[in-house]
């Protein structure tokens, strides 16, 4: 059999080899606890439940939906708009559905990219930053974020391109970026000509009274780009594959054109849920974010007493330190899973500018976390002064 190039093109995706190593640890009788992957340990919230259920036995809802979305879930999304970021969208045409972010930035890569065209990728960054634009056939320059610009990245200093991915809150970093660095994001897309394609997987997650705000707060934003918003995170929704993109008509429309080609939308039952999680479930992202601020002061405990240098991030569920001098970030994920059996992601594993760094995802119940932390402060004796 014969495959097609591009898939040797992107690399495993990257949980895979961690998954790997998790399996290999546990068929050897290892309790490993697993710090790697950010995918919340609580259950969806009850009215979302309920909604699915009844939309379920609704049979209108076993036919094919439409790519566009039910006028319900196009309301519920500009409501939500306009009611969290004082936005205002055209329910019509300014917002879609995407089965998960994850599926609206690869697609939004294909739907706006050609072959040999340049997007612009934050690194470290989001895998698939990376595998749809060279699924397109275009070439990823990345940004370096770095610590000591906020991990925001230097516009002026980045070269043309047809697509500028952004992140805020940011995943690995935990970083946030306030309306002026979209206000200056948009100017820049405007003077320079690239979709910008903001992905907010996170701003409801978000710590000691910060609230994050969207893309399209800004001057312009709907003008240069889109948001791509996800429920998986704030709503523990990543089962469900449900989130948007809102934002420019002719983004929102070519992303229709393509998904038409592609599959037949999202389930109306998940739909359905979508508008319960924007109504009825409004206020559960804040419970998650209490959740996550707690555990993110228990690993800053664990961190700090084996004397690592860490900030504690004020949005995401991630935790991002810098390791110990000497270390490489693949060389100390290696020994907190030899000498805790915890498992961490390398940053490198997130792009280059990601080596030196660390990733540890509180997403894990909390008698876990404590006990991941408890290791952790307990076998990493060596680095304690
Ligand atoms: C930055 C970022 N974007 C998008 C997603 C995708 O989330 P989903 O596809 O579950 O909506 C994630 C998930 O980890 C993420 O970290």
């Amino acid at each position: 059999m014969r495959f097609a190039k591009r898939l040797d093109a992107v690399p495993p995706y990257l949980f895979a080899e961690l998954e790997r190593k998790i399996e290999e640890r546990e068929r050897a009788g290892i309790d490993v606890i697993s710090l790697g992957i950010g995918d919340p340990d609580l259950p969806t919230p009850e009215p979302v439940v309920e909604a699915l259920a009844r939309a379920a036995r609704n049979p209108s809802t076993h036919q094919y939906p439409s790519n566009r979305g039910t006028d319900e879930f196009r309301a519920a999304v500009a409501d939500f708009y306009a009611n969290r970021f004082g936005v205002d969208l055209d329910s019509e045409t300014e917002v879609i559905p995407v089965l998960g972010g994850k599926e609206g930035v690869a697609h939004v890569a294909l739907a706006t990219l050609d072959p040999g065209d340049t997007a612009l990728a934050p690194d470290p960054g989001y895998p698939p930053y990376t595998s749809g634009p060279v699924f397109s056939g275009a070439n990823v320059h990345y940004l370096p974020l770095a610590e000591e610009n906020g991990f925001l990245p230097d516009l002026d200093g980045a070269p043309d391109g047809q697509l500028l991915f952004i992140n805020y809150p940011n995943n690995p970093t935990g970083a946030t970026a306030d309306v002026d660095f979209f206000t200056r994001a948009a100017e820049w897309a405007r003077e320079r000509g690239p979709i910008v394609v903001h992905d907010n997987a996170y701003s409801e997650i978000t710590f000691d009274g910060y609230r994050a705000p969207s893309f399209l707060e800004a001057p312009g934003a709907k003008d240069v780009g889109v948001e791509i918003f996800s429920l998986s995170k704030g709503w523990n929704m990543t089962g469900w594959r449900a989130g948007w993109i809102a934002g420019n008509a002719e983004v929102v429309e070519r992303y229709r054109h393509l998904k038409t080609n592609l599959d037949s939308g999202m389930f109306e039952a998940v739909q359905a849920a979508a508008v319960a999680a924007l109504t009825e479930a409004r206020d559960f992202p804040r419970e998650m974010a209490e959740v996550y601020e707690r555990r993110r002061d228990l690993v800053a405990n664990a961190l700090q007493e084996i004397g690592l240098d860490v900030s504690p991030p004020r949005a995401t569920p991630y935790f991002w330190a810098r390791v110990p001098e000497g270390y490489t970030s693949a060389s100390f994920a290696e020994l907190v899973l030899e000498q805790a059996n915890v498992v961490v992601s390398p940053g490198n594993a997130y792009g280059p500018s990601g080596e030196g760094y660390v990733r540890l995802s509180l997403t894990v119940p909390d008698d876990q976390l404590q006990e991941a932390a408890s290791r952790i402060k307990a076998s990493l004796v060596i680095l304690q002064p």
